[in-house]
């Protein structure tokens, strides 16, 4: 069905000059953007969003990476679009990561990979992600034949 996901180009993407390819990606899917600033995470910010990985071993180098430089929110619509774009991202892990995905073709390591999606397999991922850096004025309902 028609939905709403929530998509997040991270630091490095930005240190690197890729985050307007990112979105391209995106749009060039035919997804519509209904939602995108440009921000950067207070620690408090970051440990809520990443709160499902807290007692993982990784979460302090998580929060540190993530609040480290600006990322880009967004809200992406349209149909089956968290299972999109789960598969344009690829896998967590760049080794893994398919060419043609997006981490596949940019990613560097676990960490760095220039992008995090909501995953399909949480069912409040979408809701929960989006309410944490959107209010809902910031989500603009349109056409685009208008
Ligand atoms: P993301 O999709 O943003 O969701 C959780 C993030 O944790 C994930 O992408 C990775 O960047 C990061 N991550 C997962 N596993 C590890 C790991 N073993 N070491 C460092 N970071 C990890």
């Amino acid at each position: 069905q028609r939905e709403r996901t929530f998509v997040m180009v991270k630091p490095d993407a930005f240190q690197r000059g890729l985050v307007g390819e990112i979105i391209g990606r995106f749009e060039d899917r035919g997804l519509k953007l209904v939602g995108a600033k440009v921000t950067r995470l207070s620690q408090k910010q970051a440990e809520d969003h990443y709160g499902e990985h807290e007692d993982k071993p990784f979460f302090d180098d998580l929060v540190e990476f993530i609040t480290s430089g600006p990322v880009v929110p967004m809200v992406w619509e349209g149909e089956d679009a968290t299972r999109q774009v789960r598969q344009m991202i690829g896998a967590t892990d760049p080794a893994e990561a398919a060419p043609g995905t997006i981490r596949g073709d940019y990613a560097v390591d676990l960490g760095r990979n220039v992008v995090h999606a909501a995953d399909h397999e949480d069912e409040g991922a979408n809701e929960r992600e989006i309410a944490l850096f959107f209010d809902d004025d910031e989500l603009v309902e349109y056409d685009f034949h208008e």
